[in-house]
């Protein structure tokens, strides 16, 4: 090997190292995050990576949950829990710390009346810890990402949109009205579309009724749930903050009535035009391959990818992206959901439309509704942390839009900044 070759040879080997260690960084053994319970406190649970096997690798000795960041600590703070952390090897601890809905930080709050939000991430008074003897191996708050995309627009903007995983929430509208005896087989989610947005979701599902004489509902199934036109306004008010953010919303089907015909479509096409038209980025010819980069996006000005799921609609709407294919297997076990999410990666089908979405929840079966079992709150606390490892660990370069049922549950905005920012 001749100088120049051999210089460009450890060049390469030395990306080559480079890349393997920092690729892996965030996924690291001892790597520590905080979720929230599906069931009706909110309880703050601990998670932690076990997979522990690299030589370097350190598995921690107690997993510690703070009340504020332990990089400023002194030899009083004192953990509110702390947790041995062998003798949970799953890497998870539910904790008795009820975290229900709290106030948002950083001026976030839909009800703060005069103060505008600051941008950035924000954390609640919560931090989890890994240690080890007295070292802290990892550390993070719980916190909320408004503006995750404008922050990370140096790394994002050259990324087709198509590329980058966003995190999503099923049935997105489905979260209150509903009386507390059928409550737990209807409501998917515990926040507001508002709040939603605010974490750091970024795909919204709609699924749509109408009722004669009252007008566009959001509905699950045949089931009612909520008037659509304060969700419209709190999508607006969201965007006004965060005008950097992209939004994805999926009018993805209308259920009631049956025959859901031309005019209904028509007069809920010109509503939500209405409403949030002026921000609807039109798919001209940003529908080809992966998509648009956020450049491109950011370079036009607006904030909403509106998809419609009736064709009709979208060809006499050019501001309507074209129906968007959900994975959605409709099944009530773990390990039969994943199977059949590793198959929809694998032979997925090209569509018009760039985008598409793994629907990563379980379903109950018409037998529960009966005898009250496997409500929709257990069944997201039973696939909630499978969901944040298969995307973490397995499938973080194949996924775009991932959504789930409570959304908190899972770790989904952190390892999407994660990932798209890497
Ligand atoms: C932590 O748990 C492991 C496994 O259950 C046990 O062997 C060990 O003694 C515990 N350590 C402490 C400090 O309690
Ligand atoms: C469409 O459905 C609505 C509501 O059921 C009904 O009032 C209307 O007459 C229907 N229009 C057509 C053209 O069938």
């Amino acid at each position: 090997m001749n100088g120049a070759a051999s210089v460009w040879f450890l060049f390469c080997l030395f990306i080559v190292i480079h890349h393997v260690i920092c690729y892996q960084a965030w996924k690291k053994c001892g790597n520590v995050h905080i979720t929230i319970s599906a069931d009706i406190h909110s309880y703050l649970e601990l998670n932690w990576i076990t997979d522990c096997q690299n030589e370097n690798d350190v598995y921690p000795q107690y997993i510690d949950l703070y009340s504020r960041n332990i990089i400023d600590r002194d030899e009083s703070t004192i953990p509110l829990v702390r947790v041995n952390a062998s003798a949970f090897p799953g890497g998870y601890f539910k904790t008795k710390i009820k975290f229900r809905i709290p106030w948002l930080p950083g001026s976030w709050d839909y009800n703060v009346p005069f103060s505008r939000p600051e941008p950035g991430s924000h954390c609640f008074p919560y931090w989890i810890a890994s240690i080890k003897r007295e070292e802290v191996l990892d550390s993070k708050c719980f916190g909320i990402h408004p503006t995750w995309m404008n922050d990370n627009r140096a790394t994002l903007g050259k990324k087709k949109i198509g590329t980058l995983i966003l995190p999503g929430t099923h049935n997105s509208g489905s979260f209150s009205g509903i009386p507390p005896l059928f409550e737990n087989y209807v409501l998917n989610q515990d926040r507001n579309i508002w709040t939603q947005l605010v974490y750091g979701v970024r795909y919204l599902d709609f699924r749509v009724g109408y009722y004669e004489n009252e007008g566009y509902f959001i509905n699950h199934d045949l089931v009612r749930v909520t008037k659509v036109l304060p969700l419209f306004r709190e999508i607006r008010k969201f965007l006004e903050f965060a005008p950097k953010e992209i939004v994805i919303l999926d009018f993805h089907r209308f259920p009631y009535p049956s025959n859901f015909n031309y005019t209904l479509h028509k007069n809920f096409a010109n509503l939500v035009y209405q409403e949030l038209g002026d921000l609807a980025l039109a798919p001209e010819s940003l529908q080809e391959g992966k998509g648009p980069a956020m450049n491109e996006i950011w370079a036009r000005n607006k904030n909403l990818i509106i998809c419609y799921s009736d064709r009709t609609t979208v060809s006499e709407n050019n501001w309507l992206w074209d129906p968007l294919v959900q994975y959605w297997g409709n099944r009530k076990k773990v390990s039969e959901l994943k199977n059949f999410l590793q198959r929809s990666i694998k032979e997925r089908r090209i569509t018009l439309n760039p985008l598409w979405a793994l629907m990563a929840e379980l379903t109950p079966q018409t037998l529960d509704l009966v005898f009250r079992t496997n409500n929709l709150r257990q069944l997201a606390d039973d696939v909630n942390k499978h969901v944040t490892k298969w995307v973490r660990d397995e499938w973080s370069d194949e996924v775009n839009i991932v959504a789930t049922d409570y959304f908190l549950g899972n770790d989904l905005i952190n390892i999407a900044i994660d990932v798209n920012t890497r």
